[in-house]
């Protein structure tokens, strides 16, 4: 059996195991905040960065060079291509073709089997199965009658998700009655791509591991991040996620099979639900830096992003290991104003600085930069170092710019 990672594009021919050393120009797809800080990571390590994004100034742009033109632009892709000398992407939805163009021209050690992979819930839902991992029940839905049948089988409540282009919650519908299969059917289908109707699981906690697998076949894994959601969007992740050392340790196994079974190269997020009984099903996958890992920034030996970037360079991963306990919030366009506010004066809406101090708690603030603010856009994050989980907990829910969502 061939196990290189590249075999479908050739590319281990032009030397996927080759090392990128210190000083070489790293090209990024896409310039939002995960190239941002993937750019400001890999700089510290000598690397130069250029990235390639359709909106002047980018996040990503601001610290490193930036080739100004859209994703699907051939030449421009082929000019990112003759500048680095290594690429990788920031986000999943890379054009076919442009990868394929990259892979041909550049070295792209991530390959696009793996995008080809979790670009699609049901392949994606595959290569998990395949790994030994388990995914709730689910049924490819091609009509309407189909969904009935599977709705008859998986039961009520379950999520009927389109198998591409779906995020935040954006592409799904909880059908929660008989009377919601035809609307849901003729709202999901406008989309024209394919149907997934996946069993409701009635999971106590949304956890998420971070695998980092490199091309010579190291495997290193983040600590399990418990994630809360306001409305579909990533709100807080709680590190050490309050679950048992069984459940960690075998979600954790969990990643990094998953990695392995994939020949990923690179970052794989692999999203979970856990139920009652402590059983963990995958819900998702993302090849790429995560939100819910931001929280390694300051609080892992090693963030995600030094750590994807030695592993598409090649390079001895770094150790994951937790230095502190953290909960990370993400700052969303409502949030952006009050944060500026809180860095310019020390104060958190109502939590003064002095109770701050005495609480051993350290807000470490990140903002991405970007120009437009809007409700629900991610503009930043904060992770709240912290002794005790609950402490930062508290300390979120207590400032006047998060009280009104719960953790
Ligand atoms: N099968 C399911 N059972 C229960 N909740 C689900 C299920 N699928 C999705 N959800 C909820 O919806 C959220 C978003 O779904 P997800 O598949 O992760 O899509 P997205 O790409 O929008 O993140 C999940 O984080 C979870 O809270
Ligand atoms: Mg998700």
């Amino acid at each position: 059996m061939d196990r290189s990672p590249n075999a479908v594009n050739g590319a281990q021919d032009k030397g996927a195991k080759k090392v990128i050393p210190p000083g070489s120009t790293i090209g990024v797809l896409g310039g939002g905040q995960l190239g941002r800080m993937m750019t400001l990571a890999g700089t510290n390590l000598g690397y130069r960065f250029i990235t390639l994004d359709p909106t002047p100034s980018s996040p990503c742009g601001h610290v490193a060079e930036q080739i100004v033109a859209g994703y699907d632009d051939q030449e421009a892709a082929k000019k990112l291509a003759e500048r680095s000398d290594v690429i990788t992407y920031e986000f999943e939805n890379v054009d076919a073709g442009v990868a394929a163009l990259l892979e041909e021209l550049s070295h792209v050690p991530q390959g696009s089997r793996l995008l080809y992979t979790t670009q699609h819930r049901l392949r994606e839902k595959r290569a998990v199965e395949a790994a030994g991992a388990t995914v709730a029940p689910y049924a490819e839905i091609g009509s309407e009658q189909e969904l009935s049948e599977a709705v008859a089988r998986l039961g009520i409540p379950s999520v009927l998700k389109t198998a591409t282009g779906g995020y935040d919650g954006k592409g799904q519908w909880v059908i929660r009655s008989e009377a919601e299969i035809g609307p849901a059917y003729a709202e999901l289908s406008k989309a024209g791509t394919e149907l997934v109707l996946e069993q409701f699981i009635p999971f106590v906690k949304e956890l998420s591991v971070i695998a980092a697998r490199s091309p010579r076949g190291e495997i290193r894994t983040f600590p399990v991040a418990e994630n809360v959601h306001v409305d579909n969007i990533l709100h807080a992740s709680i590190v050490p996620a309050r679950i048992d050392e069984k459940v960690q340790g075998e979600a954790e196994r969990m990643a990094s099979r998953i990695a392995e079974s994939m020949e990923a190269v690179g970052l794989l997020a692999v999203e979970m639900f856990l139920t009652e009984d402590g059983r963990i099903y995958v819900n998702e996958l993302a090849p790429r830096p995560h939100n819910s890992g931001h929280y390694t920034m300051e609080a892992c030996a090693t963030s995600q992003f030094e750590q994807h970037v030695r592993a598409i360079c090649n390079l001895p991963l770094g150790k994951a290991k937790l230095l502190t306990p953290v909960v990370m919030v993400n700052v969303l366009g409502e949030h952006v104003d009050d944060v500026k506010e809180a860095v310019a004066t020390g104060r958190w809406g109502a939590v003064e600085s002095d109770r701050i101090a005495s609480a051993n708690i350290v807000p470490k603030v990140h903002l991405y930069g970007k120009a437009g603010s809007a409700a629900k856009r991610k503009m930043g994050h904060v992770n709240v170092l912290c002794s005790d989980v609950q402490e930062a907990i508290d300390f979120i829910q207590q400032t006047a710019i998060w009280r009104s969502q719960p953790i």
